[in-house]
């Protein structure tokens, strides 16, 4: 089965309890909780006090991913908030190793992201120690991009090391998905679809994502 997480950067910020309920409501379990620190990416969006608040909410698991420069420096506060998986980018830290192991210490599930441009092969060598890779399929910063096509190839890449190197990786994909692209995802090798802004606009959510989680 295909994983799916809204992505609550295209939610109705100021009805948030209510787009929660609408995820439940549409039988998903996890949303996406985009950080942005306008370094690593042009745009701001919230940070720990969101996480916070969709933890206290209630039942729905979420997780971090964090676009933020130097990701060591905000770790603890992250975690404590409850995430069930962290996604750091590999362009954001000069310590990828460390960064990803201190998560590991703190027992919350880790990723990592690459961004159009970073080649697969730059996770070689920590493929092994990853619970989950995030392939963006935009350039992050924003909700409601176009799927940049080319990152297919980078995901059967991925898919195909991972075979050797972590047969149980999870592929995650961000950026753009709608039905369309998220098949020619999981055709790929993706298993987890991250959705903003064409889950939020459908017109019944429930049957959008049983379609996807169906793929
Ligand atoms: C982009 C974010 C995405 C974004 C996806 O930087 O990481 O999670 O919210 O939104 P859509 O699906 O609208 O492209
Ligand atoms: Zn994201």
């Amino acid at each position: 089965m295909i994983r799916v997480s809204p992505s609550i950067l295209a939610a109705d910020i100021l009805r948030l309890g209510e787009e929660l309920d609408s995820v439940i409501g549409a039988g998903l379990l996890n949303v996406h909780v985009d950080i942005m620190d306008g370094r690593f990416v042009p745009n701001i969006s919230y940070g720990v006090a969101m996480a916070n608040a969709i933890r206290r909410y209630g039942q729905l698991r979420f997780d971090c991913h964090l676009m933020i420069e130097e990701p060591e420096r905000q770790l603890a506060d992250f975690v404590a908030t409850g995430p069930e998986l962290i996604t750091v980018h590999q362009e954001a830290t000069r310590h990828l190793h460390r960064v990803v192991h201190r998560i590991k210490e703190l027992n919350v599930r880790v990723g990592v992201s690459l961004n159009p441009a970073t080649p697969v092969s730059t996770l070689k060598d920590i493929l092994p120690d990853l619970d989950t890779v995030l392939i963006m399929t935009v350039n992050p910063g924003f909700g409601g991009q176009k799927f940049i096509a080319s990152t297919l190839n980078k995901i059967s890449e991925l898919r195909s090391f991972a075979a050797s190197l972590n047969p149980t990786l999870e592929i995650q994909v961000d950026g753009g998905i709608d039905i369309s692209t998220g098949r020619q995802c999981v055709e790929h090798g993706a298993n987890h679809l991250v959705v903003g802004a064409a889950f939020f606009n459908s017109t019944s959510r429930h049957a959008f994502a049983a379609e996807l989680k169906s793929l």
